[in-house]
């Protein structure tokens, strides 16, 4: 049955997921605080790069699902289900910043109108849904009820549609019969199409979704030292890891080693859960372990990029790949910058190339140049470091490099370039846990 839903928040989530669910045949409005965005989404601009993502809006909205409004009361009230989909960005003290749930929960209290299914999509602490039910309460002044649940989302950037559209399994945290039963109705194709659909209580689906993505960033974590210790004692480790891979209680994914984990959820969530655990006298030292981890690897590949080029005074480096993964212009967290920190700290001239995420790192390093291709970006250069694996560097002719470099010195965070090949052209080269690294040049 066709259901009237609200989605509060416009970002990776709340955009994604909105379409998405009118995608499925249930009108959505799209509502955010934020006139800009919402005006420009009025006029078909989608503020960020997601591959399916302008099709499935423009899809929806043509069939007239799907429309966005910034007016946040008028969304409550005509919503039969309210999605909370607002961004919960890592505070100082590494705690999830609630600010914006909070806000929302209040809204939605001073908007019910009847009964209605509020469903939080954002990542939030263990004991969220018991607090924004609370401040719905505090606000409500009328007798109409609602039912809360926790529906966490498990999309990645850069396949988001995708992931949203498909997906493994979808969590339903919720106290109620009535209340899973209207999700189950939400999610119907896919239900259909009999994804697994989790009927967990509340606390058990926000912890979930922890859990889920810090044993992902522990993972990468771990493959990230075994390559450092391939390193050590001259073993290989793709060929490890995928050998490990094979065993089926291992799989291969997240297993490949690089620069260490980035982007808007890994790092915040991983100290998240650490805060929570810390604060429940309940530590988890395994994911303690891999924040650290994930930060000495991103140092790590600034220090084999020193060591390579004799240092970075004066020297023309160039970064090519900016975002924390491909097909996403997002650079938070990214590896990238920390190699930036380093470089321009340490005088190096940088040129530096991303297909689309340049903009987005312009506001952090004003000062690095920006440069259109590849192959400006290494023309003349002492040393060039891949940071993002784009498959336009995974094809990059090595003559022409050659060629262009000023010094042909490579390190290849994302292990992308064959050794052999590299060693074959007369390239100076480093990565992350493979032989005919540095060591043996
Ligand atoms: C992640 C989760 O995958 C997703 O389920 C959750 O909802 C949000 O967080 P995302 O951050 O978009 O998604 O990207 P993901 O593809 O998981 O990659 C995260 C980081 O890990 C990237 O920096 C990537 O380069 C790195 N990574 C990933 C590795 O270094 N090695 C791997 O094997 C996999």
């Amino acid at each position: 049955m066709m259901k009237q839903i609200t989605f509060i928040g416009t970002g990776y989530v709340g955009l994604v997921s909105g379409a998405g669910i009118s995608d499925f045949g249930h009108k959505v409005v799209c509502a955010d605080i934020d006139d800009k965005k919402i005006d420009a989404l009025q006029n078909g601009e989608i503020p960020i790069y997601e591959p399916g993502l302008k099709e499935i809006v423009d899809r929806n909205v043509n069939a007239g699902r799907l429309s966005f409004t910034s007016d946040v009361d008028g969304a409550i009230q005509a919503a039969e289900v309210i999605f909370i989909a607002v961004g919960t960005p890592q505070s100082d003290n590494g705690e999830a910043d609630l600010s914006a749930v909070k806000a929302v929960a209040k809204t939605i209290g001073r908007n019910l109108n009847g009964y209605k299914i509020v469903c939080t999509k954002s990542t939030v602490p263990i004991g969220t849904g018991e607090m924004v039910r609370s401040i719905i309460d505090g606000e409500n002044t009328t007798e109409n009820q609602f039912d809360y649940v926790s529906n966490p989302e498990f999309l990645r950037e850069g396949s988001a549609v995708k992931d949203f559209l498909w997906p493994d399994r979808v969590v339903i945290g919720t106290e109620t019969e009535k209340a899973f039963d209207i999700l189950k109705d939400v999610y119907r194709p896919l239900y259909i199409n009999e994804t697994p659909m989790i009927h967990t209580n509340v606390k058990t689906a926000e912890m979930i979704k922890y859990a889920s993505n810090a044993f992902l960033a522990l993972k990468i974590s771990y493959i990230n030292e075994i390559a450092n210790l391939c390193e050590a004692v001259d073993a290989d480790v793709h060929i490890v890891a995928k050998t490990m891979g094979i065993d089926g209680r291992i799989s291969p994914k997240f297993l490949h080693p690089g620069p260490g984990y980035g982007g808007s959820c890994f790092p915040k969530d991983t100290h998240a859960l650490a805060t929570i655990a810390e604060k429940e006298g309940s530590p988890l030292k395994t994911i303690e372990a891999a924040i650290v981890t994930n930060d000495s690897q991103k140092v790590r590949m600034v220090n084999k990029l020193r060591t390579l080029t004799g240092g970075f005074k004066g020297k023309t480096i160039a970064v090519l790949g900016l975002a924390f993964k491909p097909q996403t212009d997002d650079v938070r967290e990214s590896a990238s910058v920390t190699m930036l920190e380093f470089l321009t700290e340490e005088g190096a001239n940088v040129n530096a190339y991303d297909p689309i995420a340049a903009e987005n790192m312009k506001q952090k390093f004003p000062n690095v140049t920006y440069v259109p291709s590849w192959e400006e970006a290494v023309s003349n250069a002492d040393g060039m470091v891949i940071m993002t694996e784009w498959n336009e560097f995974r094809g990059l002719n090595l003559d022409t490099l050659k060629s262009l470099m000023k010094t042909p010195t490579v390190l290849d965070t994302r292990n992308i370039l064959s050794p052999t090949a590299l060693k074959k052209a007369g390239f100076m080269f480093d990565n992350v846990g493979r032989p005919n690294g540095s060591k043996t040049l």
